[in-house]
């Protein structure tokens, strides 16, 4: 159609794309195309605007590498991945969820572990941390043989692979569950950190006026077959940026509770404080798949 009026140009998008062959292809372009017009319409968005907003998406792209995805930081850094990630676990965002986001540091080839073994490679001091995590089917059944790859920030807020003073695949381990559903580990106490913000996303930061740091977490990617992979984090609640993480990533189901104790602790070499965490995660039936690695 010849376009006569500004009004004309989503009909006339709208009219290209209805061909499309594949309907769920059809159907997303359809909503795009719509959602971002009324957004231009609403915001009024000037020539200049329009410019920069080219020149940021650009941006993104340049500033990823393969060791760093800007246009994922992004989209976590405007809750979009959280977003998406909630209307696709708990039943399709209607119950609960230990589901949370995988974050850029998962590695392939973890080491496997013991389960009571510690993943600290030395020297990683810090506040002793003693974790049992208990993996649970949506009827509260356990979970044998699901494999668990673990890995976090050290006490300084920093994974191996950014660090020199840390091992190879230090704060990284590999389990498998027992008969109880149940595994455990000894660490140390993760530090919360701030994200990259050398890049776009550092500007958006700014110009938003808000902190630049995620709340201290372990991670978790849970595997069985015949159930869909859980990707997870649990949070610290004792950190002061519970509620504000720059990544959107806290919700209510992965509070933490760690639990400090100053006391004697279950093993004879911890002196002064330490944490404990139980933590229970429940798998939904579906496909077991691993995530392709965001770094290498
Ligand atoms: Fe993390």
């Amino acid at each position: 159609m010849i376009i006569q009026r500004q009004e004309d140009v989503t009909d006339a998008v709208l009219d290209a794309v209805k061909n499309t062959a594949d309907p769920r292809l059809r159907e997303i372009l359809t909503a795009l195309v719509k959602h971002l017009h009324a957004f231009a319409r609403d915001v009024h968005l000037t020539e200049d605007e329009f410019e920069q907003a080219v020149q940021y998406v650009v941006r993104l792209g340049q500033k990823t590498t393969d060791t760093h995805n800007e246009a994922v930081l992004m989209s976590g850094s405007l809750g979009f991945s959280t977003l998406i990630c909630l209307l696709n676990n708990g039943n399709k965002g209607q119950t609960e969820t230990t589901a949370n986001l995988l974050g850029p540091f998962w590695r392939m080839n973890s080491p496997r572990t013991e389960s009571g073994a510690s993943i600290v490679r030395p020297p990683t001091p810090g506040p002793a941390l003693f974790v049992d995590c208990w993996i649970k089917d949506t009827n509260g059944k356990p979970i044998e043989g699901a494999e668990i790859d673990v890995w976090h920030s050290s006490p300084e807020g920093f994974y191996e692979q950014q660090d020199p003073n840390q091992a190879e695949m230090n704060l990284r381990g590999k389990f498998t569950t027992d008969a109880r559903g149940h595994f455990s580990f000894r660490s140390v106490k993760p530090a919360g950190y701030s994200i990259p913000i050398d890049g776009p996303v550092g500007d958006l930061v700014r110009a938003t006026g808000r902190h630049h740091y995620r709340p201290a977490h372990l991670h978790f990617l849970i595997f069985k077959d015949g159930f869909k992979t859980l990707i997870s984090q649990v949070y610290v609640n004792d950190d002061a940026r519970l509620d504000s993480d720059v990544q959107f990533g806290v919700t209510r189901a992965l509070v933490g509770n760690y639990v400090r104790h100053d006391g004697a602790a279950p093993a004879p070499d911890v002196q002064g404080e330490w944490y404990s965490l139980d933590q229970t995660f429940v798998m939904e039936p579906g496909k077991s798949r691993l995530p392709k690695p965001p770094i290498q």
